[in-house]
This record gives C-alpha cells, sequence and structure tokens, in this order.
C-alpha cells in the first residue's frame, strides 16, 4: 500500500464510533492520525470544528461521525443538521483554506427505497426521513464548498463492538423465545472494518496519484459520491435469522429465539426507512479495485470475533 506524503496528518473524527474505531487502526500506516475527543471538536459546534482543523493541519479530513440515531433526529432535527450537515459544511470550508481532501460517509437513507433496481451514485436522492435528510443536506454542503472530497454512502453498518443491529439481536435471542423482524426491508450489512480498509485503499490510491504533491488534482478525476455497501443482499429478518443460525451451531445447547417474519406495518418506527436499500457498488470496484465484502462472509468473520 502506497503511503500518504511523509508526515501527512489525518484528522479523524468519530473515532469511538463503528467506523472512526475500525479507522482509527486502519488509517494508521497512512500518517499520523489525529483523533480529537469530542471535547476538542463538537460536531454541533462548527466553529470547534474550524478551530481544531486551523490548529492541525491535516492533509486528510476523515469524517465518519454523525448524528446516527436515525429515530431520534424526528424530533431533533436542529441537533442531526447541526451535526450531520453544519458541521459538514465547515469542514469542506476549512479544507478548502488548507488544501486538504475530505473523505465523508453518507447513507443509503438518502434515498426513498421505491426503486426496483440497486440504487446507483446517479439515481435522484429523496430522503424519508430527518436524518436521511440531513446527511443529504451535509453531501451537497460539502460538495458546494468545491473541497476535494469522496462521499462513501454504506448501508446497515455492524461489527464486533458498537452499537449496532447484530448486537441486539444476538442478545435479545438469548433473553427471548420470539424475536419479530422486519422482512419487507432490504438492502445488505456492511463490515465497518471492511469499510474501513476500503478507506484506506481509497486513500493510498489517491496518494498514489498525487505522488506527494496537492490532492485536489488526483480527487478532480477520482473523487465524489461512491455507493459501498456490503455485497449480496438480504432483508432484516434475513439478517437476523443468519446471525442466530451461526450463534447456534456455535452453541448448540444454548436456546435462542425463533426470528418471526413481519413486516414495516406491524413495527412502527418515528422514522420512516427505506423498502429498497439496495446500492450498487460496482463504481467503487471499476475506479479503486475495490469489492465489498459478501455479507455472509463479514458476518461469519464477525460472529467468530464475539
Ligand atoms: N450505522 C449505520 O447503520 C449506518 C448506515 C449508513 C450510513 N452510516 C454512516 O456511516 C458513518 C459512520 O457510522 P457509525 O455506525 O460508525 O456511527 P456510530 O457508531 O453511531 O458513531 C458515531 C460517532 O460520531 C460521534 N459523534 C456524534 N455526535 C458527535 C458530536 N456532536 N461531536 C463529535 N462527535 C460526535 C460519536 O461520538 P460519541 O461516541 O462521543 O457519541 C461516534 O464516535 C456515519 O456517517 C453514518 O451516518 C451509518
Amino acid at each position: 500500500m502506497a503511503d500518504a506524503a511523509p508526515g501527512a496528518k489525518i484528522l479523524l473524527s468519530g473515532s469511538t464510533g463503528q467506523v472512526g474505531g475500525e479507522l482509527l487502526r486502519l488509517l494508521a500506516p497512512l500518517g499520523e492520525v489525529v483523533t480529537p475527543q469530542r471535547e476538542a471538536m463538537d460536531l454541533a459546534d462548527a466553529d470547534s470544528v474550524r478551530r481544531t482543523i486551523r490548529s492541525v493541519r491535516p492533509r486528510w479530513i476523515v469524517n465518519p461521525a454523525a448524528y446516527t440515531a436515525v429515530d431520534k433526529a424526528e424530533s431533533e432535527p436542529g441537533l442531526a443538521y447541526a451535526i450531520n450537515r453544519d458541521a459538514v459544511q465547515a469542514i469542506g470550508e476549512e479544507a478548502n483554506t488548507i488544501n486538504a481532501a475530505v473523505v465523508h460517509f453518507s447513507t443509503d437513507y438518502v434515498f426513498d427505497g421505491t426503486a426496483a433496481h440497486p440504487y446507483r451514485e446517479t439515481d435522484a436522492t429523496n430522503p424519508v426521513s430527518v436524518y436521511g435528510a440531513s446527511k443529504l443536506a451535509g453531501e451537497q454542503a460539502l460538495a458546494a464548498t468545491g473541497a476535494a472530497h469522496l462521499i462513501f454512502r454504506t448501508s446497515w453498518v455492524y461489527g464486533a463492538r458498537g452499537k449496532n443491529f447484530l448486537l441486539t439481536i444476538l442478545r435479545l435471542a438469548r433473553e427471548r423465545e420470539t424475536l419479530r423482524v422486519v422482512a419487507d426491508q432490504y438492502g445488505a450489512p456492511t463490515w465497518s472494518r471492511d469499510l474501513a480498509a476500503m478507506t484506506a485503499h481509497v486513500i493510498a490510491k489517491c496518494e498514489a496519484s498525487a505522488k506527494g504533491g496537492p490532492l485536489a488534482g488526483a480527487l478532480a478525476a477520482m473523487g465524489g459520491i461512491y455507493h459501498a455497501s456490503g455485497a449480496g443482499e438480504t432483508t432484516w429478518h434475513g439478517f437476523a435469522g443468519e446471525a442466530v443460525r451461526l450463534a447456534q451451531k456455535h452453541e448448540p445447547s444454548t436456546r435462542f429465539a425463533a426470528i418471526e417474519a413481519i413486516t414495516t406495518a406491524e413495527y412502527p418506527t418515528p422514522a420512516k426507512r427505506p423498502a429498497n436499500s439496495r446500492m450498487d457498488s460496482g463504481k467503487l470496484a471499476e475506479r479503486f479495485g475495490w469489492r465489498m465484502m459478501e455479507w455472509r462472509e463479514s458476518l461469519r468473520k464477525v460472529m467468530a470475533e464475539l
């Protein structure tokens, strides 16, 4: 893997999160990773974001931090927009003044889920939740700053640590007789580590192209939006069922809950979710030679770590 420019600093937000935690380790070979904690850089306070960027002067700003509480966002739109849009705009504006490149993460929830195909980067967006709308606004705000940037839209992120669907299901499956899980939302689970490894790979590719010089030229050709979701597709019910099947295999004497299929209508939540969250990650494979891991394969790897 090519190194970043010698002494290059990478400013990483959200290092306590699922993706940020993996990035912290996987970006280390590429430069000095600086990880301000929330007290120093609060994304709800754009001024603290600006101050931190000015003092660190990174070559890359990698921003997996976000307001990710999808349902809570419906009643906290101000905070969701401050973190998911205003902070991202500040990151872009500051990046511009120091010629840094930005890597940002976004979501399948920028779509309404009515398409019959896996979403491509060129498909029209139409978020159906405050969270999705705030993330889309962040994408747009970053692009409008003119900063060199990459945006990775991902879906259904999970891993061995953090707050995620897999860990919740495995806990509940030990406690209950039956679990009712939505079976009419289609998408693909994405392993936080695969996403972080892809990010490191892409940064290395951009650095190889920039040859130690400014990143703007390389990113003018290679930047923009990329879909980056686990390969294959399933439903939340399919994901839960496979996870519990693997858990049962590891622990034959434990009694796990039966996984019952229900419809979205039977599980009302404050935020609406797209029925089709499938994303086509072909552009990422074509441009950067990275194929996202098939979700069953990553699930086996994650389960082996638990
Ligand atoms: N999780 C998913 O299923 C999913 C799906 C699609 C897209 N995405 C996107 O993927 C990216 C990574 O998601 P993730 O699952 O890794 O998120 P996560 O585990 O929820 O982590 C979010 C991170 O953001 C930080 N953060 C939140 N508010 C902050 C603030 N005001 N100031 C500073 N830091 C703050 C959190 O810090 P604390 O630990 O201090 O709270 C945490 O480190 C996000 O952009 C998300 O929108 C996620």
